[in-house]
């Protein structure tokens, strides 16, 4: 976002128009643009406005309520945290003792929302201009709050806090960045924090290498609702529990496991089949949830887990196995038919066909509905029919 637009957007005079919008509907925001420059709105004002009416809809999704108090812009809103999760990183500090906290790449400012909301005195700092703008507007409820338009690598020092929080950017114009060390700041630098103040806590992506992860820090993968939305290290008084923990959200509940990340024992496939939980997979988990739910691997590099009872655990997704068929389309094709399978769900681990590839092959013509899951099992590959759970 251009500052020159955030500057009107924050204005008195703009943040009253964004107020007085209407629920977004696409339909209308043409006919509600040419009313407000009839108006005498200037043209550029306008089209801020509108941007932050649909921005608006869309942020419901991770601020809820909190959506309707807020500036936003595209890329702050991709990237801020959800506010359920942003809750959780500000407990991390307040439960640790810390009372000032610097949130060194705050963006739109939805950590340091929750940290504030928390009662934590939060310094803020952002190195683009016009997202340092609406950060400010969006901390406007706690005076306490203070942005700085910085760049974090060259302040961070000088900032009279008890402990730092980083979301580093992890894309630039190229691209995603993967390698921490691209990332901005990089991890490296966010880690030399520690010899500043101890309580660092800093966001990466799920993907991030383990063999990264000083092994004194709490590595805490998160998901919400099945999908995996953040990796965390936590550092000093923040962690609670060194070593791995997965952290699974799921309608409001939160689960945790910790533990080591040995490998799940492999056995043959039982009655019923589990898909662990994104979060325990990329923390490297399964083995610490087949210990807690008595479940072995179905082949030593898939992770689907297996047992002979139904399990009820938020670690892992559960399916009945109905039918076991080798991998080979005629076959599927036929047993689904005999079910009278319109509609096929296909999940797949191990095996390079893609259900767009295989769905249409299948043909099917019933009325019912089935879920496939293609894997590969110790020397053969295979189809299982199963019912969720
Ligand atoms: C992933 S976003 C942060 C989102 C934020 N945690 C939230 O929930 O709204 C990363 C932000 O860091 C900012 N940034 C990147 N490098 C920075 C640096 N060296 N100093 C200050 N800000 C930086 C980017 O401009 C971007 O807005």
């Amino acid at each position: 976002m251009d500052p020159a637009i955030a500057r009107l957007l924050t204005s008195p005079d703009g943040w009253a128009l964004v107020e007085a919008m209407p629920p977004y509907v696409e339909a209308e925001a043409m006919a509600l643009g040419t009313s407000m420059r009839a108006q005498g709105v200037a043209p550029e004002l306008v089209s801020g406005v509108l941007t932050q009416s649909r921005l608006r809809a869309d942020a419901r999704v991770k601020f809820g309520d909190f959506a309707a108090g807020m500036l936003l812009t595209q890329d702050g809103l991709e990237q801020a945290t959800r506010l359920e999760v942003a809750a959780r990183h500000a407990a991390r500090f307040r439960d640790a003792g810390v009372t000032r906290v610097a949130d060194l790449t705050c963006g739109i400012g939805a950590d340091a929302m929750a940290m504030s909301a928390l009662g934590l005195t939060v310094t803020a700092v952002e190195r683009d201009e016009a997202t340092a703008l609406i950060a400010d507007h969006n901390l406007r409820h706690w005076p306490e709050a203070q942005v700085v338009h910085a760049d974090s690598t060259e302040v961070a020092a000088h900032l009279e806090v008890d402990g730092y929080f980083v979301d580093p950017a992890r894309r630039n114009a190229r691209g995603r960045r993967h390698d921490p060390q691209d990332y901005s700041p990089s991890l490296d630098w966010v880690l030399g924090l520690r010899d500043l103040h101890p309580a660092v806590g800093v966001k990466v992506g799920p993907a991030v290498a383990h063999d990264m992860i000083p092994p004194e820090v709490e590595a805490e993968w998160v998901s919400v609702d099945g999908s995996v939305v953040e990796a965390s290290l936590w550092c000093g008084p923040l962690a609670h529990t060194p070593g791995h923990v997965a952290l699974v959200l799921r309608d409001g509940q939160a689960h945790r496991i910790a533990g080591d990340t040995h490998r799940a024992d492999t056995g043959d496939l039982g009655e019923y089949v589990y898909e662990p939980d994104g979060a325990v997979i990329r923390a490297g988990l399964i083995g610490a949830v087949a210990d807690r739910t008595a479940t072995h691997l179905i082949d030593e590099s898939i992770a689907y887990l297996t047992a002979n009872t139904a399990i009820d655990s938020p670690f892992m997704r559960g399916y009945r196995v109905v039918e076991v068929l080798p991998l080979k389309t005629k076959a599927i094709a036929a047993a689904l038919k005999a079910r009278n399978v319109g509609a096929v769900d296909i999940k797949k681990r191990g095996v390079d066909i893609t259900p767009e590839q295989l769905r249409p092959q299948l043909k099917l013509r019933g009325t019912q509905r089935a879920t496939l899951i293609l894997t590969r099992m110790p020397g053969h590959r295979a189809a299982l029919i199963v019912e969720p759970l």
